[in-house]
């Protein structure tokens, strides 16, 4: 054994390595989990106390040895990288970071909220689960319109009726809880998600996103719904995009409208998205309905109010000209990156 250690020091003595994997191999031959040290210090164990005296010291010499000459080597390879790192040329551009991008329906929900933040409107929310009484019944809803139906419902709790319980439909149900929390004026538009039981498809979904909007004070009329309104569509499509109103029926407004923009794709001219009517509808609005606000609380007498809403994945559409409503919940990498991102 003494002479193997001999051998082993002259080795480790004479060791001068020209690069760093070669420093290696040294490593793993003689202090690695099955290298030669360890293997030493196994044969010791079966040698005598006599030898055991005197190999004791010579072995550990020996490791430390090795160790030592590993350490020095190492520390000279690691400054020769740090080196050749420095000498790079430092002025080449950096590699960049992969930056995600938002989703389209939260860059568009923001900008919504932007708009109107402008015209002084508070963001408010409400529950995704809801009862009857917010989600229908306050917001005048006849017991038998067909919108508690079940093809559009999802109800959690009995199948339609005053006591159930089911995902929102609308947002119009955090308008009613606005108004039976406070007192009037409101002005605030409610973002959120609302469920419909329809198939999936490029023109429905069982999940979608509104943007809801209420103003309620003394003396408003239709007129600043009008120009509410038209202000945010010159804002959110552009100087010149015409609008127009048309009759419409909701429970919970007297009179409703649909309101149309002239179609951002073809500019009015006629093509596919607008079925060549140059018109596109993007929202329901109208004047609240008194039995709406006598529901809350509120004196239908001294106050008036508009609301409005509008599904967010419309009005990405037809700023983004995308055409299937399932490309939104995909989670798909290559249809996300394509939309410039404002995280910075
Ligand atoms: N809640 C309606 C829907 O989901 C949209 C709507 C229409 C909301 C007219 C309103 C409104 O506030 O006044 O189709």
């Amino acid at each position: 054994m003494q002479e193997q250690i001999d051998q082993y020091t002259t080795e480790v003595e004479a060791f001068n390595p020209a690069n760093a994997d070669e420093l290696e191999t040294f490593r793993i031959k003689f202090l690695g989990t099955k290298g030669l040290v360890k293997d030493l210090f196994e044969q010791f164990k079966s040698t005598t106390p006599e030898e055991k005296r005197t190999l004791g010291k010579v072995l550990n010499q020996f490791k430390q040895l090795a160790e030592g000459k590993y350490q020095l080597l190492k520390e000279h390879f690691d400054a020769q990288i740090t080196t050749a790192t420095a000498q790079q040329d430092l002025t080449l551009p950096g590699e960049g970071f992969a930056v995600g991008s938002r989703h389209p329906l939260s860059l568009v929900r923001n900008e919504i909220i932007d708009i109107f933040k402008r015209l002084g409107f508070v963001v408010a929310e409400g529950p995704e689960i809801e009862d009857d009484w917010h989600n229908f019944s306050a917001l005048n809803f006849p017991e038998e319109h067909p919108a508690r139906d079940m093809q559009d419902t999802f109800f959690i709790t009995k199948d339609g009726g005053k006591d159930s319980i089911a995902l929102r439909t609308h947002t119009s149900s955090v308008q009613v809880r606005m108004m039976e929390s406070g007192k009037p004026p409101f002005r605030a538009i409610m973002p959120g998600r609302v469920y419909r039981n329809e198939a999936i498809s490029a023109r429905a979904h069982c999940f979608f996103h509104q943007v809801e909007g209420l103003y309620v004070d003394e003396n408003v009329s239709f007129a600043d719904l009008k120009q509410t309104l038209y202000h945010f569509v010159q804002e959110l499509y552009g100087e010149g995009t015409k609008v127009r109103f048309r009759p419409s029926y909701f429970p919970f407004t007297e009179p409703s409208a649909e309101m149309d923009i002239s179609c951002t794709i073809c500019k009015g001219a006629g093509c596919n998205m607008c079925k060549y009517s140059g018109y596109v509808e993007i929202l329901g609005c109208g004047m609240v309905d008194p039995n709406v606000l006598e529901n809350c609380g509120i004196d239908s007498k001294k106050y008036t109010g508009f609301a409005f809403g509008m599904g967010i994945e419309r009005i990405t559409n037809l700023k983004y000209v995308i055409r299937d409503l399932r490309l939104f919940s995909e989670n798909d990498v290559r249809f996300l990156k394509q939309f410039k991102t404002d995280i910075v």
